[in-house]
């Protein structure tokens, strides 16, 4: 079943026609929201038909979703390096650090590859799918919606390395957030506020906020700034040395809604990560005055949310002739038995 956004994304066009047309930092003029226009004009309704199916069974699954854009887009730009899957000289970025048994998603977006593949063999890429599953989750959720620039490629390549060291973690204090920001060309107080905003959705792990709750930055104690009552719930789900795989609700007001709570929760002391917090609780932050507006008003947070999105998405992509289309997400074309196969398409 289609859902009808159309006249909400006019309007968002407009928005960003009038305030922001030309003028982003890192948009790249060769993606176009109409890049499929003539070679796969359903793109975007094929892949929301995939996404409300799987939504039935997991209604975690669009958070995982956006989570995977974000985390294609910091390791060498958004150019689906994320969804290559190990082989003799590809070391995959799933089993990096950030990703490994937490990133998911991986079999709904060869759902979404194969029902593409089916309408227009060859013609949409695994880093555009990652995009626009991104924007469709958060409008399903109840988020904004906005248009996806399209028209990225497909990497050769993946970089674990990568992976480990320019993804964010958990427990980082808000000087290196800002800092892996700005290593890509993102903002260090409105589009990192705006887009941790993604943490309105979605699960964590007890390993990743489980320092928190017993030994803070090696004190011994409990990180002073988590709210007592939250700090109870949570040592409750995740108790010490217990199984760190348990999942909490990274909002835990309205777990699955995407809206501004998870502002309002930084407020009250209910950020689940540290990287969560510090948004508000590091003293003097420009990031505190973002905090309280987007709280206080979810029209200003969701416009500002889309327009990080699509700066997100912008960065470094693949086009023209680079890269390719990858006809399977999780491998790149025609290696497919080794090095045989890797001789005879060399030739
Ligand atoms: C600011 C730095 C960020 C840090 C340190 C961070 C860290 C994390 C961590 C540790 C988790 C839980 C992983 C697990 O325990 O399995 C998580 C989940 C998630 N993150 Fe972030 N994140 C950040 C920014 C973002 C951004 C920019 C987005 C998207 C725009 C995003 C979207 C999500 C979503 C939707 C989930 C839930 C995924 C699921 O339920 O499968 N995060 N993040
Ligand atoms: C576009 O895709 C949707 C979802 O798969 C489908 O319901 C619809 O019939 C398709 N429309 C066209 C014109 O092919
Ligand atoms: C990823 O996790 C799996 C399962 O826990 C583990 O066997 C594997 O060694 C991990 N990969 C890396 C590179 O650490
Ligand atoms: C990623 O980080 C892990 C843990 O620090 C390390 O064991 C691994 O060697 C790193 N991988 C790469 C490719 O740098
Ligand atoms: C891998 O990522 C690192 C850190 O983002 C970067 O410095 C390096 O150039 C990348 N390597 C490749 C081969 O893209
Ligand atoms: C807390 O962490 C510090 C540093 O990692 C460690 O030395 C200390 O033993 C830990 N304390 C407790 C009570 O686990
Ligand atoms: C740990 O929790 C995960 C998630 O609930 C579960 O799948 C797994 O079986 C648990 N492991 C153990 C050893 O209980
Ligand atoms: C802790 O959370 C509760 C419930 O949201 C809230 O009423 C209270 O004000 C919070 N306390 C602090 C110190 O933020
Ligand atoms: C909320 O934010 C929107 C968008 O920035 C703005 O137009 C509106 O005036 C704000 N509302 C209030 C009550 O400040
Ligand atoms: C709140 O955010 C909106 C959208 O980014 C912005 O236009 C507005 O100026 C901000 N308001 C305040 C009071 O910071």
């Amino acid at each position: 079943m289609m859902v009808d956004k159309a006249l909400h994304v006019l309007v968002g066009s407009l928005f960003f026609l009038i305030w922001f047309g030309g003028s982003l930092p890192n948009a790249n003029a060769q993606l176009s929201p109409t890049f499929y226009d003539e070679t796969c004009p359903n793109a975007s309704a094929i892949i929301q038909g995939v996404l409300v199916q799987a939504l039935q069974t997991d209604p975690r699954i669009g958070a995982s979703l956006t989570r995977l854009h974000f985390h294609d887009c910091f390791v060498d730009g958004c150019d689906g390096s994320i969804l290559l899957d190990n082989t003799d000289t590809i070391e995959s970025e799933k089993e990096a650090v950030p990703n490994n048994n937490s990133a998911r998603g991986f079999d709904v977006v060869d759902d979404i590859k194969a029902a593409l593949e089916n309408a227009c063999p060859g013609i949409v890429s695994c880093a555009d799918i990652l995009a626009v599953a991104a924007e469709e989750s958060v409008w399903l959720a109840g988020g904004p919606s906005w248009t996806v620039p399209l028209g990225r490629r497909d990497s050769l390549i993946a970089n674990r390395s990568g992976a480990n060291s320019s993804i964010p973690a958990a427990s980082e204090s808000l000087d290196v957030l800002k800092s892996k920001f700005a290593a890509v060309g993102l903002d260090t107080s409105s589009d990192l506020v705006a887009l941790s905003g993604a943490h309105t959705f979605g699960r964590a792990k007890c390993s990743s906020f489980n320092l928190r709750l017993y030994n803070f930055s090696g004190s011994g104690n409990p990180d002073p700034t988590l709210n007592t009552t939250y700090l109870a719930a949570l040592q409750q789900l995740c108790p010490q040395g217990g199984n760190g795989s348990v999942v909490a609700n990274l909002d835990p007001t309205t777990s699955d809604a995407f809206d501004r709570n998870y502002f309002s929760n930084l407020q009250t002391n209910e950020g689940l990560l540290r990287s969560d917090q510090e948004l508000f609780s590091t003293t003097g932050a420009d990031t505190i005055d973002v905090v309280n507006n987007f709280s206080s008003n979810q029209t200003a947070f969701f416009e500002s949310f889309a327009v990080s999105m699509i700066r997100m998405g912008n960065i470094s992509p693949l086009t023209g002739t680079d890269g390719e289309i990858r006809l399977n997400c999780r491998k790149v074309n025609g290696v497919s038995t080794g090095s045989n196969a890797l001789l005879v398409s060399s030739i």
